[in-house]
Protein backbone atom coordinates (compact mmCIF):
# COMPACT_ATOMS: atom_id res chain seq x y z
CA UNK A 1 0.00 0.00 0.00
CA UNK A 2 1.33 3.10 -1.02
CA UNK A 3 1.72 6.44 1.87
CA UNK A 4 -1.60 8.21 0.58
CA UNK A 5 -3.22 5.06 0.25
CA UNK A 6 -1.94 4.58 3.74
CA UNK A 7 -3.34 7.88 5.32
CA UNK A 8 -6.77 7.67 3.51
CA UNK A 9 -7.29 4.23 5.20
CA UNK A 10 -6.44 5.38 8.33
CA UNK A 11 -8.49 8.14 8.03
CA UNK A 12 -11.24 6.05 7.11
CA UNK A 13 -10.27 3.96 10.07
CA UNK A 14 -10.48 6.79 12.52
CA UNK A 15 -13.49 8.19 11.38
CA UNK A 16 -15.75 4.80 11.61
CA UNK A 17 -14.19 4.28 15.53
CA UNK A 18 -15.33 7.81 15.77
CA UNK A 19 -18.89 7.33 14.50
CA UNK A 20 -18.94 4.00 15.91
CA UNK A 21 -18.20 5.63 20.09
CA UNK A 22 -20.84 8.02 19.43
CA UNK A 23 -23.48 5.31 18.40
CA UNK A 24 -22.47 3.85 21.70
CA UNK A 25 -23.07 6.63 23.21
CA UNK A 26 -26.69 7.22 22.03
CA UNK A 27 -27.15 3.51 22.65
CA UNK A 28 -26.51 4.43 26.19
CA UNK A 29 -28.28 7.47 26.65
CA UNK A 30 -31.56 5.95 24.98
CA UNK A 31 -31.53 3.00 27.31
CA UNK A 32 -30.75 4.97 30.75
CA UNK A 33 -34.01 6.47 30.53
CA UNK A 34 -35.95 4.84 32.71
CA UNK A 35 -32.95 4.59 35.85
CA UNK A 36 -32.24 8.27 35.28
CA UNK A 37 -35.63 9.64 34.78
CA UNK A 38 -36.35 8.23 38.47
CA UNK A 39 -33.86 10.07 40.42
CA UNK A 40 -34.19 13.78 41.72
CA UNK A 41 -37.10 13.53 43.71
CA UNK A 42 -38.48 12.20 46.80
CA UNK A 43 -40.62 9.42 45.56
CA UNK A 44 -38.87 8.28 42.02
CA UNK A 45 -41.94 6.59 41.57
CA UNK A 46 -43.75 9.85 40.93
CA UNK A 47 -40.21 11.75 39.62
CA UNK A 48 -40.70 10.75 36.08
CA UNK A 49 -44.39 12.39 35.64
CA UNK A 50 -43.17 15.30 38.03
CA UNK A 51 -39.84 16.20 35.98
CA UNK A 52 -41.60 15.45 32.58
CA UNK A 53 -38.78 13.31 31.85
CA UNK A 54 -39.85 11.26 28.84
CA UNK A 55 -36.59 10.78 27.07
CA UNK A 56 -36.23 11.14 23.05
CA UNK A 57 -35.85 7.42 21.22
CA UNK A 58 -32.29 7.81 19.31
CA UNK A 59 -34.00 7.55 15.76
CA UNK A 60 -36.64 10.90 16.79
CA UNK A 61 -33.83 12.98 17.35
CA UNK A 62 -31.67 11.55 14.25
CA UNK A 63 -34.80 13.18 12.59
CA UNK A 64 -35.13 16.37 14.42
CA UNK A 65 -31.34 16.96 13.78
CA UNK A 66 -32.15 16.27 9.93
CA UNK A 67 -34.76 18.92 10.05
CA UNK A 68 -32.62 21.59 12.16
CA UNK A 69 -29.87 20.88 9.24
CA UNK A 70 -32.06 21.26 6.41
CA UNK A 71 -34.10 24.73 8.86
CA UNK A 72 -30.38 26.06 8.29
CA UNK A 73 -29.08 25.52 5.21
CA UNK A 74 -26.17 23.34 6.78
CA UNK A 75 -25.56 20.91 3.94
CA UNK A 76 -22.02 20.15 3.91
CA UNK A 77 -19.18 20.09 6.46
CA UNK A 78 -18.13 24.03 5.21
CA UNK A 79 -21.26 25.09 6.14
CA UNK A 80 -21.57 23.11 9.65
CA UNK A 81 -18.33 25.01 10.53
CA UNK A 82 -19.47 28.15 9.59
CA UNK A 83 -22.52 27.45 11.64
CA UNK A 84 -20.72 26.40 14.66
CA UNK A 85 -18.31 29.22 14.90
CA UNK A 86 -21.22 32.20 15.15
CA UNK A 87 -23.54 30.07 17.18
CA UNK A 88 -23.90 28.72 20.52
CA UNK A 89 -26.39 25.71 20.93
CA UNK A 90 -28.10 25.42 24.20
CA UNK A 91 -29.93 22.36 25.41
CA UNK A 92 -32.30 23.78 28.20
CA UNK A 93 -33.64 20.27 29.38
CA UNK A 94 -30.40 17.55 28.21
CA UNK A 95 -31.95 14.44 30.33
CA UNK A 96 -28.86 11.91 29.64
CA UNK A 97 -27.47 14.02 26.54
CA UNK A 98 -29.31 12.08 23.26
CA UNK A 99 -29.02 15.16 21.64
CA UNK A 100 -25.71 16.36 22.05
CA UNK A 101 -24.79 12.67 20.74
CA UNK A 102 -27.13 12.58 18.27
CA UNK A 103 -25.41 16.22 17.06
CA UNK A 104 -22.13 15.06 16.72
CA UNK A 105 -23.24 12.05 14.95
CA UNK A 106 -25.08 13.87 12.44
CA UNK A 107 -22.05 16.21 12.27
CA UNK A 108 -19.76 13.02 11.78
CA UNK A 109 -21.64 12.00 9.05
CA UNK A 110 -21.36 15.47 7.35
CA UNK A 111 -17.26 14.61 7.40
CA UNK A 112 -17.02 16.48 10.21
CA UNK A 113 -13.61 14.88 12.99
CA UNK A 114 -13.17 15.45 16.62
CA UNK A 115 -10.80 18.27 16.11
CA UNK A 116 -13.53 19.69 13.82
CA UNK A 117 -15.63 19.91 16.68
CA UNK A 118 -13.45 20.77 19.58
CA UNK A 119 -14.62 24.92 19.36
CA UNK A 120 -18.41 23.62 19.31
CA UNK A 121 -20.06 25.58 22.21
CA UNK A 122 -22.98 23.30 23.46
CA UNK A 123 -25.15 24.76 26.67
CA UNK A 124 -26.26 21.10 28.63
CA UNK A 125 -28.82 22.70 31.00
CA UNK A 126 -30.68 20.16 33.10
CA UNK A 127 -32.70 19.73 37.00
CA UNK A 128 -31.34 16.13 37.02
CA UNK A 129 -27.89 16.11 38.47
CA UNK A 130 -27.99 12.03 37.99
CA UNK A 131 -28.61 12.55 34.13
CA UNK A 132 -25.99 15.13 33.98
CA UNK A 133 -23.41 12.97 35.19
CA UNK A 134 -24.26 10.33 33.28
CA UNK A 135 -24.40 12.62 30.05
CA UNK A 136 -20.79 13.74 31.15
CA UNK A 137 -19.43 10.31 31.56
CA UNK A 138 -20.32 9.10 28.24
CA UNK A 139 -18.85 12.14 26.81
CA UNK A 140 -15.38 11.68 28.41
CA UNK A 141 -15.65 7.97 27.31
CA UNK A 142 -15.56 9.62 23.24
CA UNK A 143 -12.92 12.15 24.45
CA UNK A 144 -10.88 9.25 25.39
CA UNK A 145 -11.50 6.90 22.81
CA UNK A 146 -10.65 9.94 19.74
CA UNK A 147 -8.38 11.66 22.08
CA UNK A 148 -9.42 14.95 21.95
CA UNK A 149 -11.80 17.09 24.50
CA UNK A 150 -14.62 19.36 24.00
CA UNK A 151 -14.06 21.91 26.38
CA UNK A 152 -17.19 23.52 24.48
CA UNK A 153 -19.94 20.87 25.66
CA UNK A 154 -20.45 22.00 29.11
CA UNK A 155 -23.07 20.88 31.73
CA UNK A 156 -24.81 22.88 33.90
CA UNK A 157 -27.35 21.85 36.53
CA UNK A 158 -29.94 24.44 37.04
CA UNK A 159 -34.01 25.10 36.65
CA UNK A 160 -33.60 26.66 32.84
CA UNK A 161 -35.80 29.15 33.51
CA UNK A 162 -33.30 30.65 35.99
CA UNK A 163 -30.48 29.70 33.52
CA UNK A 164 -32.18 31.81 31.00
CA UNK A 165 -32.36 35.17 33.99
CA UNK A 166 -28.62 34.63 34.90
CA UNK A 167 -26.65 34.13 31.42
CA UNK A 168 -25.69 36.11 28.67
CA UNK A 169 -24.81 34.38 25.23
CA UNK A 170 -24.95 36.39 21.86
CA UNK A 171 -26.21 34.04 18.96
CA UNK A 172 -27.69 31.00 20.71
CA UNK A 173 -29.79 28.20 18.95
CA UNK A 174 -32.12 26.41 22.11
CA UNK A 175 -32.38 22.65 20.88
CA UNK A 176 -34.42 19.64 22.85
CA UNK A 177 -37.32 17.99 23.89
CA UNK A 178 -38.24 20.20 27.10
CA UNK A 179 -40.48 18.83 29.69
CA UNK A 180 -44.31 18.79 29.26
CA UNK A 181 -45.56 18.80 32.81
CA UNK A 182 -49.29 20.60 33.72
CA UNK A 183 -49.06 24.21 35.05
CA UNK A 184 -50.68 24.90 38.46
CA UNK A 185 -53.89 26.86 38.45
CA UNK A 186 -53.25 30.53 37.35
CA UNK A 187 -50.11 29.67 36.00
CA UNK A 188 -49.03 31.88 32.87
CA UNK A 189 -49.82 28.82 30.81
CA UNK A 190 -51.34 25.62 31.18
CA UNK A 191 -47.95 23.60 30.35
CA UNK A 192 -44.67 24.77 31.18
CA UNK A 193 -43.07 24.06 27.53
CA UNK A 194 -44.80 27.48 26.88
CA UNK A 195 -42.84 28.89 29.57
CA UNK A 196 -39.95 27.54 28.01
CA UNK A 197 -40.38 28.47 24.68
CA UNK A 198 -41.63 32.17 25.83
CA UNK A 199 -38.12 32.57 28.11
CA UNK A 200 -36.45 31.82 25.31
CA UNK A 201 -37.87 34.02 22.51
CA UNK A 202 -37.20 36.51 25.11
CA UNK A 203 -33.82 35.82 25.34
CA UNK A 204 -31.32 38.80 24.49
CA UNK A 205 -29.45 36.64 22.52
CA UNK A 206 -31.45 34.59 20.40
CA UNK A 207 -30.84 33.02 17.14
CA UNK A 208 -33.36 30.40 17.11
CA UNK A 209 -35.60 27.73 18.97
CA UNK A 210 -35.82 24.37 17.65
CA UNK A 211 -38.24 21.46 20.00
CA UNK A 212 -40.06 19.10 19.52
CA UNK A 213 -43.43 20.03 21.27
CA UNK A 214 -46.79 18.66 21.93
CA UNK A 215 -49.36 19.24 18.34
CA UNK A 216 -51.18 21.81 20.70
CA UNK A 217 -49.11 24.18 20.46
CA UNK A 218 -50.65 24.42 16.63
CA UNK A 219 -53.76 24.66 17.47
CA UNK A 220 -55.00 24.99 20.86
CA UNK A 221 -56.52 28.08 22.12
CA UNK A 222 -54.24 28.00 24.96
CA UNK A 223 -51.36 29.10 23.41
CA UNK A 224 -52.82 31.06 20.89
CA UNK A 225 -51.20 33.80 22.39
CA UNK A 226 -47.60 32.04 22.20
CA UNK A 227 -48.39 31.04 18.24
CA UNK A 228 -48.61 35.52 18.02
CA UNK A 229 -45.32 35.72 19.91
CA UNK A 230 -43.57 33.09 17.53
CA UNK A 231 -44.95 34.65 14.02
CA UNK A 232 -43.83 38.21 15.98
CA UNK A 233 -40.20 37.04 16.64
CA UNK A 234 -39.16 38.02 13.17
CA UNK A 235 -37.96 34.96 12.68
CA UNK A 236 -38.45 31.63 9.90
CA UNK A 237 -41.33 28.79 10.95
CA UNK A 238 -40.88 25.33 9.82
CA UNK A 239 -43.29 23.15 11.67
CA UNK A 240 -43.45 19.14 11.23
CA UNK A 241 -46.45 17.48 12.93
CA UNK A 242 -46.66 13.97 13.94
CA UNK A 243 -49.94 11.88 14.66
CA UNK A 244 -50.15 9.09 17.32
CA UNK A 245 -52.10 6.62 15.39
CA UNK A 246 -51.23 4.19 14.67
CA UNK A 247 -47.36 4.36 15.60
CA UNK A 248 -46.44 7.64 17.62
CA UNK A 249 -42.94 9.87 17.79
CA UNK A 250 -42.17 8.54 21.64
CA UNK A 251 -42.49 4.83 21.54
CA UNK A 252 -43.63 4.56 25.27
CA UNK A 253 -46.01 7.20 24.69
CA UNK A 254 -46.51 9.56 27.51
CA UNK A 255 -48.85 8.59 30.33
CA UNK A 256 -51.16 10.92 31.14
CA UNK A 257 -51.44 12.59 34.76
CA UNK A 258 -49.23 15.24 35.32
CA UNK A 259 -47.44 14.92 32.07
CA UNK A 260 -50.41 16.44 29.98
CA UNK A 261 -53.01 14.71 28.37
CA UNK A 262 -52.76 11.58 26.37
CA UNK A 263 -53.28 12.85 23.22
CA UNK A 264 -51.42 15.75 23.08
CA UNK A 265 -48.36 14.83 24.53
CA UNK A 266 -48.12 12.10 22.27
CA UNK A 267 -48.86 13.94 19.33
CA UNK A 268 -46.18 16.03 18.37
CA UNK A 269 -44.35 19.05 16.51
CA UNK A 270 -41.29 19.80 15.85
CA UNK A 271 -40.86 22.85 15.23
CA UNK A 272 -37.94 25.12 14.07
CA UNK A 273 -38.07 28.85 14.51
CA UNK A 274 -35.04 31.04 12.81
CA UNK A 275 -32.63 30.61 10.09
CA UNK A 276 -31.67 31.95 7.27
CA UNK A 277 -35.03 33.03 5.99
CA UNK A 278 -36.91 35.17 8.58
CA UNK A 279 -40.26 35.06 6.16
CA UNK A 280 -40.35 31.47 5.91
CA UNK A 281 -44.21 30.13 7.15
CA UNK A 282 -43.75 26.38 5.94
CA UNK A 283 -45.79 23.17 7.84
CA UNK A 284 -46.39 19.57 7.72
CA UNK A 285 -49.52 17.85 6.85
CA UNK A 286 -50.21 16.27 10.46
CA UNK A 287 -48.29 12.52 9.81
CA UNK A 288 -49.00 8.75 10.54
CA UNK A 289 -47.30 5.82 9.65
CA UNK A 290 -47.82 2.20 10.13
CA UNK A 291 -44.80 0.80 12.44
CA UNK A 292 -43.77 -0.92 9.75
CA UNK A 293 -42.95 2.37 8.11
CA UNK A 294 -40.84 4.66 10.79
CA UNK A 295 -37.61 4.08 9.42
CA UNK A 296 -38.76 5.56 6.35
CA UNK A 297 -40.86 8.21 7.89
CA UNK A 298 -37.89 9.59 9.85
CA UNK A 299 -35.55 9.39 7.38
CA UNK A 300 -37.56 11.32 5.05
CA UNK A 301 -38.06 15.46 4.73
CA UNK A 302 -41.95 15.92 4.97
CA UNK A 303 -43.85 17.42 2.54
CA UNK A 304 -43.53 21.17 3.77
CA UNK A 305 -46.55 23.50 2.47
CA UNK A 306 -46.61 27.17 2.37
CA UNK A 307 -48.83 28.93 4.88
CA UNK A 308 -49.26 32.69 5.36
CA UNK A 309 -48.20 34.68 8.14
CA UNK A 310 -51.27 36.18 7.91
CA UNK A 311 -53.66 32.77 8.27
CA UNK A 312 -57.08 33.83 9.67
CA UNK A 313 -57.15 30.84 12.09
CA UNK A 314 -53.81 32.12 13.98
CA UNK A 315 -53.01 28.61 14.07
CA UNK A 316 -49.89 27.08 12.82
CA UNK A 317 -52.02 24.71 10.22
CA UNK A 318 -50.67 21.34 8.95
CA UNK A 319 -52.04 21.74 5.73
CA UNK A 320 -52.96 18.28 3.93
CA UNK A 321 -53.34 19.06 0.26
CA UNK A 322 -51.49 21.57 -2.24
CA UNK A 323 -55.15 22.18 -3.08
CA UNK A 324 -56.03 23.56 0.11
CA UNK A 325 -52.86 25.54 0.98
CA UNK A 326 -53.14 27.32 -2.36
CA UNK A 327 -56.87 27.83 -1.67
CA UNK A 328 -56.18 29.21 1.87
CA UNK A 329 -53.62 31.61 0.52
CA UNK A 330 -55.78 33.19 -2.20
CA UNK A 331 -58.54 33.12 0.70
CA UNK A 332 -57.90 36.63 2.63
CA UNK A 333 -61.01 38.94 2.51
CA UNK A 334 -63.43 36.24 1.80
CA UNK A 335 -66.94 35.31 2.99
CA UNK A 336 -66.48 32.69 6.23
CA UNK A 337 -69.59 29.91 5.47
CA UNK A 338 -71.42 31.60 8.90
CA UNK A 339 -72.71 34.37 6.59
CA UNK A 340 -74.46 31.70 4.39
CA UNK A 341 -75.77 30.19 7.55
CA UNK A 342 -78.87 30.64 9.40
CA UNK A 343 -79.22 30.85 12.89
CA UNK A 344 -83.02 30.69 13.04
CA UNK A 345 -85.70 27.81 11.28
CA UNK A 346 -85.54 24.16 10.82
CA UNK A 347 -82.12 22.56 10.19
CA UNK A 348 -81.77 21.23 6.46
CA UNK A 349 -79.48 18.83 7.70
CA UNK A 350 -76.50 17.90 10.11
CA UNK A 351 -73.08 17.68 9.99
CA UNK A 352 -71.34 14.48 12.32
CA UNK A 353 -69.56 15.74 15.16
CA UNK A 354 -66.43 13.71 14.78
CA UNK A 355 -64.92 13.11 11.33
CA UNK A 356 -62.15 9.97 9.77
CA UNK A 357 -62.01 10.06 6.18
CA UNK A 358 -65.02 12.01 5.50
CA UNK A 359 -67.21 14.63 6.90
CA UNK A 360 -70.41 12.57 7.33
CA UNK A 361 -73.73 14.20 6.37
CA UNK A 362 -76.86 13.30 7.95
CA UNK A 363 -80.48 13.51 7.98
CA UNK A 364 -81.39 16.31 11.25
CA UNK A 365 -83.34 14.52 13.74
CA UNK A 366 -82.75 16.16 16.92
CA UNK A 367 -80.69 18.30 18.45
CA UNK A 368 -78.24 17.25 21.03
CA UNK A 369 -75.04 16.45 21.31
CA UNK A 370 -72.81 14.52 18.28
CA UNK A 371 -74.05 16.95 15.46
CA UNK A 372 -74.43 19.76 14.17
CA UNK A 373 -77.48 21.40 12.74
CA UNK A 374 -77.30 23.56 9.48
CA UNK A 375 -79.92 25.76 9.19
CA UNK A 376 -79.69 28.01 5.61
CA UNK A 377 -81.37 30.96 4.74
CA UNK A 378 -82.53 30.00 1.35
CA UNK A 379 -82.92 26.63 -0.59
CA UNK A 380 -80.16 27.88 -3.12
CA UNK A 381 -77.80 28.44 0.17
CA UNK A 382 -78.66 25.11 1.51
CA UNK A 383 -77.01 23.54 -1.39
CA UNK A 384 -74.14 25.99 -1.23
CA UNK A 385 -73.27 24.97 2.31
CA UNK A 386 -73.94 21.09 1.30
CA UNK A 387 -71.57 21.56 -1.87
CA UNK A 388 -68.97 22.97 0.38
CA UNK A 389 -69.05 20.95 3.24
CA UNK A 390 -69.02 17.97 0.83
CA UNK A 391 -66.27 18.86 -0.37
CA UNK A 392 -62.46 17.44 -0.72
CA UNK A 393 -61.74 21.07 0.24
CA UNK A 394 -63.52 21.38 3.41
CA UNK A 395 -62.13 17.75 4.53
CA UNK A 396 -58.81 18.71 3.87
CA UNK A 397 -59.37 21.90 5.51
CA UNK A 398 -60.74 19.91 8.39
CA UNK A 399 -57.85 17.80 8.43
CA UNK A 400 -55.29 21.18 8.04
CA UNK A 401 -57.14 23.17 10.79
CA UNK A 402 -59.12 20.47 13.32
CA UNK A 403 -57.86 18.58 16.13
CA UNK A 404 -58.01 15.93 14.00
CA UNK A 405 -61.55 14.41 15.90
CA UNK A 406 -63.94 16.32 15.95
CA UNK A 407 -66.30 18.59 13.20
CA UNK A 408 -67.19 21.46 15.63
CA UNK A 409 -69.23 24.90 15.25
CA UNK A 410 -66.09 27.18 14.89
CA UNK A 411 -64.62 25.25 12.60
CA UNK A 412 -67.67 25.31 9.63
CA UNK A 413 -68.44 28.58 9.98
CA UNK A 414 -64.93 30.20 10.24
CA UNK A 415 -64.59 28.29 6.34
CA UNK A 416 -64.01 31.17 3.87
CA UNK A 417 -66.25 30.85 0.82
CA UNK A 418 -64.08 32.85 -2.51
CA UNK A 419 -66.12 34.43 -4.82
CA UNK A 420 -65.13 31.96 -7.93
CA UNK A 421 -66.17 28.87 -4.86
CA UNK A 422 -69.95 30.53 -4.15
CA UNK A 423 -70.24 30.90 -7.89
CA UNK A 424 -69.39 27.53 -8.67
CA UNK A 425 -71.64 25.89 -6.38
CA UNK A 426 -74.55 28.71 -7.13
CA UNK A 427 -73.85 27.06 -10.91
CA UNK A 428 -73.95 23.54 -9.90
CA UNK A 429 -77.24 23.59 -7.40
CA UNK A 430 -79.18 21.33 -9.89
CA UNK A 431 -76.41 18.41 -8.68
CA UNK A 432 -76.58 19.60 -5.29
CA UNK A 433 -80.44 18.68 -5.29
CA UNK A 434 -80.01 15.65 -7.70
CA UNK A 435 -77.73 14.30 -4.64
CA UNK A 436 -79.34 15.11 -1.82
CA UNK A 437 -82.65 13.63 -3.38
CA UNK A 438 -80.76 10.09 -4.15
CA UNK A 439 -78.39 10.50 -0.78
CA UNK A 440 -79.92 7.29 0.50
CA UNK A 441 -76.89 5.76 -2.64
CA UNK A 442 -74.35 7.75 -0.63
CA UNK A 443 -75.49 6.22 2.99
CA UNK A 444 -72.82 4.52 5.32
CA UNK A 445 -74.41 3.15 8.66
CA UNK A 446 -72.27 2.46 12.33
CA UNK A 447 -73.62 1.51 15.39
CA UNK A 448 -72.48 3.64 17.90
CA UNK A 449 -73.82 2.72 21.54
CA UNK A 450 -76.02 0.43 20.12
CA UNK A 451 -77.85 2.80 18.26
CA UNK A 452 -77.59 2.88 14.04
CA UNK A 453 -75.79 6.07 13.06
CA UNK A 454 -76.23 7.01 9.02
CA UNK A 455 -74.70 9.33 7.57
CA UNK A 456 -73.72 10.50 4.11
CA UNK A 457 -70.84 10.17 2.28
CA UNK A 458 -70.77 12.85 -1.20
CA UNK A 459 -67.35 12.66 -1.80
CA UNK A 460 -67.81 10.80 -4.63
CA UNK A 461 -71.15 12.47 -5.74
CA UNK A 462 -69.31 15.94 -5.94
CA UNK A 463 -66.01 14.87 -7.08
CA UNK A 464 -65.97 16.13 -10.50
CA UNK A 465 -67.18 19.39 -8.69
CA UNK A 466 -64.20 19.26 -6.00
CA UNK A 467 -61.99 19.48 -8.81
CA UNK A 468 -63.19 22.54 -10.90
CA UNK A 469 -63.28 24.00 -6.62
CA UNK A 470 -59.97 23.43 -6.67
C1 LIG B 1 -38.79 15.35 28.06
S1 LIG B 1 -37.30 15.09 28.99
C2 LIG B 1 -36.16 15.44 27.72
C3 LIG B 1 -34.79 14.93 27.93
C4 LIG B 1 -33.90 15.07 26.70
N1 LIG B 1 -33.95 16.39 26.15
C5 LIG B 1 -34.37 14.08 25.65
O1 LIG B 1 -35.12 14.48 24.78
O2 LIG B 1 -34.02 12.90 25.72
C6 LIG B 1 -37.36 16.51 29.99
C7 LIG B 1 -36.13 16.80 30.83
O3 LIG B 1 -36.38 18.05 31.45
C8 LIG B 1 -35.77 18.08 32.71
N2 LIG B 1 -36.40 19.18 33.43
C9 LIG B 1 -37.62 19.24 34.00
N3 LIG B 1 -37.85 20.48 34.49
C10 LIG B 1 -36.75 21.24 34.17
C11 LIG B 1 -36.39 22.58 34.39
N4 LIG B 1 -37.21 23.43 35.00
N5 LIG B 1 -35.19 23.01 33.94
C12 LIG B 1 -34.34 22.16 33.31
N6 LIG B 1 -34.62 20.86 33.10
C13 LIG B 1 -35.81 20.40 33.52
C14 LIG B 1 -35.99 16.67 33.26
O4 LIG B 1 -35.05 16.36 34.26
C15 LIG B 1 -35.82 15.84 31.97
O5 LIG B 1 -34.49 15.42 31.85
Amino acid sequence: MNRLASTRSKSRQAQSNWLSVIDQAIIAAEAAELELSRQGGNDPSQQRKASGSYYTPADVAGHFWDLFFRHHHICDLNSLLTFIASTDLVEPSAGSGMFVFSFLKKAALLGATPENLTSLRFHVVDINLAALRFFSERLREIERAVGVNFDGIGPAQKDFLEWAKTSAIANVVFTGNPPFISNARGSRWRNLYADFVEVMLSYRGVKGVSLILPLSVCFSRDYADLRATIRAAGMGISASSYDNIPDCLFKAGKPDSTNTNRANSQRCTILNIGGPDPTLREASPLLSWPSAERATVLSTVPAFRAFSNDDLSGQIPRPASDMLADYMRGASGARPLRTFLSKIGKPAFAVGGVARNYIGIRDFEKFGPGCIPIKAHSEDERGLVLQVLSSKLFYDYWRTYGDGFHVTVDLIERFPVTAALADYCKHNQALAHQVWANRAACAKEKLNSGQVIRSYDFRAAFDDAHSVMA
